[in-house]
């Protein structure tokens, strides 16, 4: 039996055709998620082929997607994919980031090697692949900067036409120059991310151009494989703590699903829980989860956040973040300007850094570790989200004190790093070096 759009609602479980071109359920507008009716091969049947493809040169069994296809096996033939060699991210230990976190030890999983520098790739050669398929000719996006940068290059790859919207004035310069230099059509929308989504998400359907926003269900299988390259890295033992960012919350989807799937499958014997951490000024899912009543979202009207991409005030995939999370026995938290900066100084001091969003993972869990929820000899696995260099602006204001938070506080730069401007003589050259 062919792979199924199903909705996600239990009320409703819809299902429909995959070829059929769908962001919402159009019965009850729930969102949708792929199912695979037929039974998988066996776990250890499935570790070694993945395994084995890391010595095949083909260029399928490279990519740190389409080496798990088994897990996501939505398309008939591989002839619509586009591969930039996505995936294939390192597990990082970082002692002093631990210790800075509370914990034993800690380990990064860093979606920043990515090709263009960030986890989106994972999904974005899903969602080309599926438009491929579908015989699209246009793929669009709304996006904080990431999503645009990543689909830029993958619809280019791929000889399709990429349209990006971006909210003027809030993204990384990095992330815009990528969407400019891989040659998406790009705008710069007066409005917030939430504002421009809600406007995109009809003109899109007007215009037969596909989306390739984490509602696109194609996407999130992608980005499944995060956790399935994680738990393969580790010869699938489960961590206690899977930690990430949360912003549109699609990641935390798919996350979810990838380790409902796998623990299903056999693939691993335990669940770990899920952290998600957001920015304080944006962080409606926090508060989601700690109302009494969770079924309906209060979405944050003006959100604000240094961390650009997390600047989301109404994340469009939280009923299934929200089902995943409790699924796990997750946990979701919020964290401070200051906290993110600091945090993000201590990963770019263990050698490794990252970009502002994924910070707030660190951030978080040294809040959770005071609090007691994370023990401090936890297994525990934070997502780093995206490269340092797509938001170079935040790091030199933070290193020169420059840096402010949005409301106008100076964010104090404690483990600031400060040029030293020298002038081209010997002897001062040396005092100066001698006095470091
Ligand atoms: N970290 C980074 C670096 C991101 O770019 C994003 C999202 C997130 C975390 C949050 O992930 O939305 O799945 O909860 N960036 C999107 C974009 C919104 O448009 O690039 P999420």
């Amino acid at each position: 039996m062919p792979a199924e759009l199903v909705c996600f609602e239990e009320r409703c479980r819809a299902r429909f055709p995959i070829t059929e071109v769908l962001y919402n359920c159009p019965r009850c507008g729930g969102l949708l998620e792929a199912i695979y009716p037929d039974a998988p091969p066996p776990a250890a049947e499935l570790r070694g082929l993945w395994r084995g493809r890391r010595a095949s040169n083909a260029p399928l069994d490279q990519s740190g997607v389409w080496r798990y296809r088994e897990f996501l096996p939505f398309l008939s033939d591989y002839d619509p994919v586009v591969t930039l060699r996505e995936g294939n991210t390192p597990l990082l230990d970082a002692p002093r980031a631990a210790q800075y976190g509370g914990l034993d030890r800690l380990t990064f999983k860093h979606q920043g090697f990515n090709p263009t520098g960030s986890f989106k790739d994972n999904g974005m050669t899903c969602g080309v692949a599926q438009a491929r398929r579908l015989g699209m000719r246009r793929v669009a996006c709304v996006s904080t900067g990431n999503t645009s940068a990543s689909m830029a290059a993958y619809a280019s790859a791929a000889g399709l036409q990429p349209v990006v919207f971006i909210p003027h004035g809030n993204i990384a310069y990095g992330k815009l120059a990528q969407a400019l230099e891989y040659g998406a059509l790009t705008l710069q929308v007066e409005a917030n991310f939430d504002q421009i989504l809600a406007l995109v998400r009809n003109l899109a359907e007007q215009l037969g151009i596909y989306l390739l926003n984490s509602i696109n269900p194609f996407r999130i299988e992608g980005q499944k494989t995060i956790m399935a390259e994680m738990m393969d890295q580790r010869d699938w033992r489960a961590p206690d703590w899977v930690v990430l960012p949360g912003g549109n919350l699609g990641n935390t989807s798919a996350f979810g699903k990838a380790l409902r799937e796998m623990k299903a499958m056999g693939l691993i014997d335990r669940l770990p829980r899920l952290a998600v951490v957001q920015a304080e000024g944006s962080a409606p899912f926090c508060e989601l989860l700690r109302s009494a009543d969770r079924s309906r979202l209060n979405r944050v009207e003006h959100p604000e956040t240094l961390a650009t991409a997390i600047r989301i005030g109404d994340p469009v995939s939280w009923p299934k973040a929200l089902r995943e999370v409790l699924a796990t026995g997750g946990v979701v938290e919020r964290v401070s300007e200051q906290e993110i900066a600091d945090a993000k100084a201590v990963v770019g001091r263990c050698g490794i850094g990252c970009e502002p969003a994924s910070a707030a993972t660190l951030a978080g869990i040294r809040k959770l570790t005071a609090a007691g929820i994370m023990r401090g000899e936890a297994d525990v696995v934070a997502v780093l989200t995206g490269n340092l260099l797509k938001d170079p602006d935040y790091i030199y204001r933070y290193h020169t004190g420059e840096l402010k938070d949005p409301k106008g506080v100076a964010i104090q730069p404690r483990f600031g790093n400060r040029p030293v401007v020298a002038p081209n003589d010997p002897e001062q050259l040396r005092t100066i070096l001698e006095r470091y």
